[in-house]
């Protein structure tokens, strides 16, 4: 990987690559209808290259000055590289430039890379919801983040 990395809007030619990479990355995967419905409703959705190559993307939901993250994938052989650090501070980046002062997010206590990732980048545990995911054998609950972008 070189690192030189650039950014585009996720359009819906790229929802096949996208979820060839989805069910991948999660046991309770996003589906086409979401990413779908993502796009349009007008959600920031991005994918990142690493020179020409797609190796991760996101989706946002920005209303007023806050911003929720909804998505946030690196492909399994572009990780552990970098790049989810790099595309989080470039979205953190794209948001203040829209003038949004706080940036949310849920996390499965299991997600062990992206909760170090999260940690690493700044964002604090505000709160915990009961039950909120679907599981393995029943539910998982969700920390809550947030931080300044
Ligand atoms: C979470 C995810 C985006 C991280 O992407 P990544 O490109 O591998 O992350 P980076 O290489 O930038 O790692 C940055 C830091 O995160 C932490 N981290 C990342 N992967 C980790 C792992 N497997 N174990 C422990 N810490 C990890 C480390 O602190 C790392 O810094 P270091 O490499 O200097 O130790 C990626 O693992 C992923 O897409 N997972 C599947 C989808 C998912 O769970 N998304 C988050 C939903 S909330």
């Amino acid at each position: 990987m070189s690192g030189g990395f650039s950014y585009r809007p996720m359009g819906a030619d790229d929802l096949e690559w996208v979820m060839a990479h989805e069910v991948q990355l999660y046991p309770f995967p996003w589906s086409r209808g979401n990413f779908a419905d993502s796009l349009g409703a007008g959600y920031l959705c991005r994918v990142m290259l690493d020179d020409a190559t797609p190796i991760g993307y996101a989706v946002l939901m920005v209303v007023l000055d806050e911003a929720h993250l909804l998505n946030f994938s690196v492909i399994l052989t572009a990780q552990r590289r970098g790049a989810g650090a790099a595309m989080l501070a470039h979205l953190r980046d794209e948001l203040r430039a829209l003038g949004v002062l706080q940036l949310f997010l849920e996390v499965r206590p299991s997600n062990t890379p992206a909760l170090a990732l999260y940690t690493a980048s700044g964002f604090a545990s505000i709160g915990r919801r009961q039950s909120y995911y679907p599981a393995c054998g029943g539910r998982e609950d969700a920390i809550v983040m947030r931080v300044t972008p």
